[in-house]
């Protein structure tokens, strides 16, 4: 069963969305494997977003990210990426549909409120980063 890496930002937390956000996943019927409340140091989020390393909003994305504790969580389903992704929505929340978290949750690209693993090569070396294998479900 593939799973993908999700964290609720600390917008999310910050805005007591972190119950909206698993409750959407839950009753989508998706598994949840794994989670923890986590403030990332700056090392970890430079290394979650190292493919934006270069991107002129790269400094800002990770001052945001360690801005506060996040809900880190591994979720399994099939298709995983496609439902998750979906689910969350545009990652420019004016441009995501409605029914989607950032659809219906977020109005500002610098707090959409939830990431999820763009692809399942991606969230393999997400959940190793985040997670040790003893802290996931078998
Ligand atoms: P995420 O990784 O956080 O789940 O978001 P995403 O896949 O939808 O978007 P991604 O392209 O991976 O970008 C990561 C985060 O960087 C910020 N961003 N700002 N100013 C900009 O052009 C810009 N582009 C991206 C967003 O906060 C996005 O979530
Ligand atoms: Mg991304």
């Amino acid at each position: 069963m593939e799973r993908s890496f999700i964290m609720a930002k600390p917008d999310a937390v910050q805005r007591r969305f972190v119950a909206e956000i698993i409750r959407r996943f839950e009753t989508r019927g998706l598994r949840l494997v794994g989670m923890k409340l986590i403030h990332p140091s700056r090392e970890l989020a430079e290394a979650h977003y190292a493919v934006h390393r270069e991107r002129p909003f790269f400094n800002d994305l990770v001052e945001f990210i360690t801005s506060g504790p996040v809900v880190a969580m591994v979720w399994e389903g099939k298709d995983i990426i496609t439902v998750t992704r979906t689910m969350i929505g545009a990652t420019n929340p004016v441009n995501a549909a409605p029914g989607t978290i950032r659809g219906d949750l977020a109005i500002e690209m610098g707090n959409n409120l939830v990431h999820g693993s763009d692809a399942l090569e991606t969230a393999e070396k997400e959940i190793a980063l985040w997670f040790t294998p003893s802290e996931l479900l078998p």
